[in-house]
């Protein structure tokens, strides 16, 4: 093996040999075709979706990551508004009230939504085979909204066209980020988690009761706390078990823990906190945290997701979670989660929110500073989205893939090898050195590949680049060449064509992601 530590010809080119096992081992993860997943902030989820007609852009958005990996895709609506959600049969869709925007949160959420039969019915507008996760107020510490709700949610999936189009109703979430309401005022500010837990109890008997989980397939999405104190006596998965959720009569329902998390909070953006968000090592100290969590919940027999996250809440940093950068940071989160026993994550999502994968309606003002837009931004998918369909076609449609992170010697070099049914299909990586605009010179790094284990090595592999101008750009990226910066949200353009050999490596450019599909 040659040593890479210097790179004397070519100083702007570093070198590193990464070698690919041929077939899974014991240290790959199974990943579904829905890994990329969204949480919708529910306020305004029939803009989402559409009221009276679909909303074919964010329909669009999500058939073309259907059409990938063949996988249904599952979103969860809910979030902090799920907190402030009530239920009136004679409101048609929603009644909600907005507090003005502001420089920071350009799109507010709004404080008070009440939502009528129309508003759960729009569900009828998602891709056919959406599993949905519907968040219900607790913060409300009311017994008949919990109950309205409830009856409202299964109304509207017991109704033929979301029967018949087998969109279901895979789980009800009762509560958003609980831990936070002793300091948002939605509970005094002693509220313990073995108080939290008998309250939940006691309410989600009532919504377990209303909705027939016993005569169901509905289950449970338990926890949505905001972060994790990993102790018995504090909000965590630990702490609730510890509390005696899950020998609960709804209890017996919960299936998933659901985790939420954000790299950090930053209300301005800047290069440095760019590069910070697509940093390798960061990245995965951000999950690993969670190690003893997800190991806890998987001792109780129970799934784990991340049910909600993104880069910084405050809505997404400006120049930061809307830009190109953080493309690749959604991929190595997202890829790097499985790694660690996480089957999901749902990126979360509200219209006009910066960190958002996709902007699903004409927008009047900026997403950065709340100024108003000369001219409205037509819907548009803004970075992170290219990271969704890498992440599907990397996955594929073969219903058994598993993935394993290769271990490469290198702060910026990530990546990742896919197997069906055991053998090596294509690897994926992700050269995360940000490369700003006002940087001239860009670095590459040269990838020297050597395989490992017993199979036939390829010789050769097909690429596929998501090119990018600058880590700051927010618009104008190609993958393989082509877009999904489209009107429709489908792909645009002509697919470029791009072959290399296993004996000369490839090169990959600071902030930039390949993928190579061995033939
Ligand atoms: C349906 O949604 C559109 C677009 O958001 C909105 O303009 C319209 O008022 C809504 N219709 C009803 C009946 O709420
Ligand atoms: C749920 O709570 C509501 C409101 O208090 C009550 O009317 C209803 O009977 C309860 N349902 C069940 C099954 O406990
Ligand atoms: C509880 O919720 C019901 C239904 O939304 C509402 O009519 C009632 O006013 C609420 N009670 C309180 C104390 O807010
Ligand atoms: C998470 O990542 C951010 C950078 O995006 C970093 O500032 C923060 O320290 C990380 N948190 C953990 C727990 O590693």
């Amino acid at each position: 093996m040659r040593a890479f530590l210097v790179a004397p010809i070519f100083p702007l080119v570093s070198a590193v040999s990464v070698s690919i096992p041929l077939s899974a081992g014991n240290s790959v993860s199974p990943v579904d075709g829905n890994l990329f997943s969204l949480s919708i902030e529910q306020d305004r989820w029939l803009e989402w979706v559409g009221n009276v007609t679909r909303n074919s852009f964010f329909f669009n958005a999500l058939d073309n990551l259907v059409a990938l990996t063949g996988a249904d895709p599952t979103i969860r609506i809910g979030a902090n508004s799920e907190d402030h959600t009530n239920f009136n049969p004679n409101v048609q869709f929603v009644q909600q009230l907005f507090p003005p925007p502001t420089t920071t949160v350009p799109y507010p959420e709004a404080t008070s939504i009440v939502a009528g039969p129309g508003f759960y019915q729009g569900a009828k507008f998602l891709p056919p085979g959406t599993g949905v996760t519907w968040g219900v107020n607790f913060g409300g510490k009311n017994l008949t909204a919990v109950f309205l709700e409830t009856k409202a949610i299964i109304d509207a999936f017991a109704s033929p066209m979301l029967a018949n189009a087998g969109i279901t109703l895979d789980f009800l979430e009762l509560g958003n980020e609980a831990d936070l309401y002793k300091t948002n005022g939605l509970r005094p500010s002693s509220y313990s988690v073995s108080q939290y837990t008998s309250e939940w109890i006691t309410f989600a008997t009532n919504m377990s009761r209303v909705a027939n989980l016993a005569g169901s397939d509905t289950r449970i999405w338990a926890g949505s706390f905001a972060g994790s104190s990993h102790s018995s006596t504090d909000f965590s998965p630990q702490g609730i078990f510890a509390n005696h959720i899950l020998s609960s009569e709804p209890g017996s329902f919960i299936d998933t823990i659901s985790q939420h998390h954000y790299s950090g909070s930053f209300c301005a953006g800047s290069g440095g906190l760019l590069q910070d968000l697509m940093t390798k090592a960061t990245i995965r100290s951000n999950l690993t945290i969670f190690t003893p969590d997800i190991e806890a919940s998987q001792d109780m027999g129970l799934d784990y997701v991340l049910g909600e996250t993104n880069s910084y809440s405050c809505q997404g940093a400006p120049g930061v979670s809307n830009a190109a950068g953080a493309a690749l940071w959604t991929l190595d989160y997202a890829l790097f989660a499985t790694q660690l026993g996480i089957s999901k994550v749902f990126f979360h999502d509200g219209i006009g929110f910066k960190y958002n994968l996709i902007q699903p309606v004409t927008l009047t003002r900026s997403t950065l500073d709340g100024s108003p837009l000369a001219t409205p931004l037509k819907p548009h998918v803004q970075p992170q989205y290219y990271a969704a369909i890498i992440a599907a076609e990397a996955i594929g449609d073969s219903g058994n893939t598993e993935v394993g992170e290769l271990s490469i010697n290198n702060p910026r070099i990530s990546g990742y090898a896919f197997y069906e049914t055991g053998s090596l299909k294509r690897v994926v990586f992700i050269n995360s050195l940000a490369f700003l605009s006002g940087t001239t010179s860009r670095t590459s790094t040269h990838l020297d590949l050597t395989f490992s284990g017993t199979g036939t090595k390829p010789t050769s592999f097909s690429i596929k680049r998501l090119v990018i101008g600058h880590a700051d750009d927010t618009s104008g990226l190609t993958w393989g060449g082509q877009t999904y910066e489209t009107s429709d949200a489908r792909v645009g353009g002509t697919a470029t064509s791009e072959t290399g050999t296993v004996s000369v490596g490839l090169d990959i450019p600071a902030t930039q992601v390949v993928m190579i599909t061995f033939n």
